[in-house]
């Protein structure tokens, strides 16, 4: 039988659980698939991705610190690629690489199939002006929340990255507002964490006003509590990790290579009970 290649590209790339979860969405359809962790040299992406292509890969994923590269190496992207400016996804066909980026849908299919929340009409707070951040403003403006605020530690990292959406925030009938994390002072439906912070194990300097009792308060990092989901719990909030997110970006990638949608929960829970 013909096995189908993929793997994931990063630096560092042990971490990865992309291969376990692939083969677990793969199984679930009795497909055989190949799926690898390559670590790529920091100044050898695109050879490691010509090799791939040239060695008749199907497609590949893209982690930290690629995802701009794979963006400048795609050669069409889809619609929420262009907006991130960021690819995780990456499609070989003939001979056309096709970027697409499946973090903002991987956030959004989490908080909505796996926390019950929906974020239409909802009051949103999304802090850190990065990639990460940039990566899952469509998909959440797609959603029509009432409010979209952008909150960063530099406000005009915050300004420059918002103008990009003001098109997409009108036509979804969405205010979107930045602020300074000290000027915050109203609680919000979803408090999103985008900021690295949590990698050094840095508090932000939020006040406990932002989360309610009613909040979800979203981390998407996983695999530690950070001190932003330690603030969140102390003040009653919901709190989510980034786990569900990373299942569910990796599912909307296997549906852009398989055409087929594996079921999230299941993979989800076999993650926390390890
Ligand atoms: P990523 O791709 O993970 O988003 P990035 O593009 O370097 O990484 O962006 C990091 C984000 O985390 C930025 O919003 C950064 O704030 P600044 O734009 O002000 O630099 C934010 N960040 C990182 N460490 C932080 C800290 N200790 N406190 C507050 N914000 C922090």
């Amino acid at each position: 039988m013909f096995t189908e290649k993929f793997a994931v590209i990063g630096h560092p790339i042990e971490h990865s659980k992309s291969p376990v979860i692939h083969q677990a969405f793969a199984s679930q359809f009795g497909k055989s698939i190949s799926y690898e962790k390559l670590l790529s040299p920091l100044d050898g992406f695109s050879e490691t991705l010509n090799r791939l292509h040239l060695e008749g890969y199907r497609g590949v994923n893209i982690t930290v610190p690629f995802k701009f590269e794979a963006y400048e190496a795609s050669h069409t992207l889809s619609d929420r690629a262009t907006a991130a400016g960021a690819v995780n996804t990456l499609s070989f066909k003939d001979q056309q690489i096709i970027g697409d980026n499946t973090d903002g849908c991987g956030l959004v299919n989490d908080i909505l199939k796996h926390w019950h929340r929906t974020i239409e009409g909802k009051q949103i707070l999304l802090l850190g002006a990065g990639g990460a951040a940039q990566g899952v403003i469509l998909p959440l403006l797609a959603q029509k929340p009432a409010l979209l605020t952008v909150a960063n530690r530099s406000l005009d990292k915050a300004r420059t990255m918002v103008e990009r959406f003001e098109a997409g925030a009108k036509s979804n009938q969405v205010k979107l507002a930045v602020q300074t994390f000290d000027n915050l002072a109203e609680n919000y439906d979803i408090v999103i964490n985008a900021t690295s912070a949590g990698l050094q194990a840095e508090a932000l300097p939020i006040k406990d006003v932002v989360f309610a009792h009613h909040t979800l308060a979203y981390d998407m990092m996983y695999g530690r509590e950070t001190p932003f989901m330690q603030q969140a719990r102390a003040a009653e909030a919901q709190v989510a990790d980034g786990l569900g997110m990373l299942v569910e970006q990796a599912a909307e990638a296997f549906y852009i290579w398989h055409g087929l949608r594996p079921d999230t929960a299941s993979v989800i829970q076999s993650f926390r009970q390890t």
